[in-house]
């Protein structure tokens, strides 16, 4: 095994605060492997501050947010984007599909695309929904179309996760927030998220060590 880091992004929008704590979770899978560094990029929401202000507990949230983990440039991550061995997407459900910032990252990657700096990294996508049905399965699937169309490699999670059976699903770690975004992450979501987060730390580095 090479002693070369292997340096994973995890790369998320979140309004509400539930999907920073899925990459934290992550975070943590990818960084029980020796060798691997996991960086988090959040992406600025479209939604101003005056408006989020006159909800004092959003306010409490996003101001948490702006502490732990302030904004990055869509176009700074962009021109990172190429310096990762893997990189893990997370979006919150919008309409069963993903959000508008990520999705904004995404359609400014042209130059990426020409030049082929994607391809043959991993790629892997966690998300979240307020109801058992609102569509996690195709975000997580419609987060992954722009990772083939780069020539990532994709990976989700295997059933010998056993925790698979009540929380997320193949395609990668998902969670019920509830209505109101605020229902508390539980074991099964916790234990999930982070076996995300090593696969992706072990596959990348065979991929790097070939
Ligand atoms: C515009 C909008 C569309 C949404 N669409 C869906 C949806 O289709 N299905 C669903 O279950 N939840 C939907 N939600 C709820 C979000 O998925 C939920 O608030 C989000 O996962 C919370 O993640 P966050 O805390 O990281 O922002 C929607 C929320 C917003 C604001």
């Amino acid at each position: 095994m090479s002693d070369r880091t292997t340096k994973i992004l995890i790369l998320f929008y979140s309004r509400y605060g539930n999907t920073v704590k899925m990459a934290e979770e992550i975070a943590y899978g990818a960084k029980e492997i020796s060798h691997v560094s996991a960086t988090l990029r959040r992406i600025a929401d479209d939604v101003p501050m005056d408006v989020v202000s006159q909800n004092p507990e959003w306010s409490k949230v996003v101001e948490d947010m702006n502490d732990r983990y302030p904004t990055s440039e869509i176009d700074t991550i962009i021109q990172e984007m190429p310096m990762y061995d893997a990189i893990i997407f997370g979006s919150p459900t919008r309409f069963g599909n993903m959000a508008a910032p990520l999705k904004a990252l995404w359609d400014r990657t042209s130059k990426l695309w020409m030049e082929g700096s994607l391809i043959g990294k991993i790629g892997a996508v966690f998300t979240g929904a307020a109801s058992v049905h609102g569509g996690q399965e195709t975000t997580a699937i419609s987060m992954m179309f722009p990772m083939f169309h780069h020539g990532m490699i994709i990976v989700g999670v295997p059933y010998s996760v056993p925790e698979l059976t009540q929380s997320g699903s193949p395609y990668g770690p998902s969670r019920i927030v509830g209505p109101m975004a605020n229902k508390a992450i539980n074991d099964e979501d916790i234990k999930v998220a982070r076996a995300l987060g090593k696969r992706v730390a072990q596959i990348s580095q065979k991929i790097n060590a070939a």
